[in-house]
């Protein structure tokens, strides 16, 4: 697989610098094409800065639809020749001109145990609703919002004291740890898709 990603990014983007540091740091076998803000407050286009990575703006408001903005932003990883899209803090649904153009080639990151608490606030979602555990998702992306095929999970403990802020921090730290693990498990291949199920193949699993 063409292992030159494109991040997509809303904000804040320690997502986006976990992915940068696993690269530098060799876990993640991959480079970074361009980071993608449709703000232009985004913390994270500092952050690709600093890293050397292109950056651009496109900024959905500069649209007349999500379809056009979508056409954009499919456009522009196209002629960078990216390979695998990673949404990471982009706060925006995925049209069809960006989902035709990346089948199964666009990955998100939910700090939830989907299909539970999808959306916003998952985190305040599973302290309101009283899980014990929670978690990390990596999945692909469908149209449907937090709902695409799962790469991987990685659980959580919620505990009795925890606020919206401490449970937050603790998902985070393993986002951080997710999200190169599972971009690499995508690159490497050696998987499918059947119905709502990603399957690795045995020789891929173990290796
Ligand atoms: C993360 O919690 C991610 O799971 C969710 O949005 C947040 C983005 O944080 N989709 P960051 O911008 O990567 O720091």
């Amino acid at each position: 697989m063409n292992r030159r990603l494109g991040v997509l990014i809303s904000g804040r983007g320690s997502n986006l610098q976990a992915l940068i540091d696993a690269i530098q740091g060799g876990r993640l076998t991959a480079t970074i094409g361009v980071v993608i803000s449709n703000r232009a407050d985004a913390a994270g286009l500092q952050r690709a800065g600093q890293a050397g990575i292109e950056t651009l703006c496109i900024d959905h408001r500069d649209y007349s639809s999500r379809f056009d903005h979508d056409a954009a932003v499919a456009r522009e990883m196209q002629s960078r020749d990216v390979g695998l899209v990673c949404l990471a803090g982009y706060m925006r649904l995925v049209a069809a001109p960006l989902l035709d153009a990346f089948p199964n080639a666009i990955l998100n990151i939910h700090p939830s145990l989907l299909p539970a608490f999808p959306g916003v606030d998952a985190q305040r979602q599973a302290i309101e609703h009283g899980t014990k555990v929670s978690g990390v998702t990596v999945h692909l992306v469908t149209a449907e919002l937090d709902n695409g095929p799962i790469i991987i999970q990685r659980t959580v403990p919620v505990h009795d004291d925890d606020t919206v802020e401490t449970l937050s921090a603790r998902i985070l730290a393993e986002e951080h740890r997710a999200y190169p693990d599972a971009v690499q498990t995508v690159l490497d291949g050696g998987w499918r898709v059947i119905g709502r199920r990603f399957l690795r193949s045995a020789s891929a699993a173990s290796g």
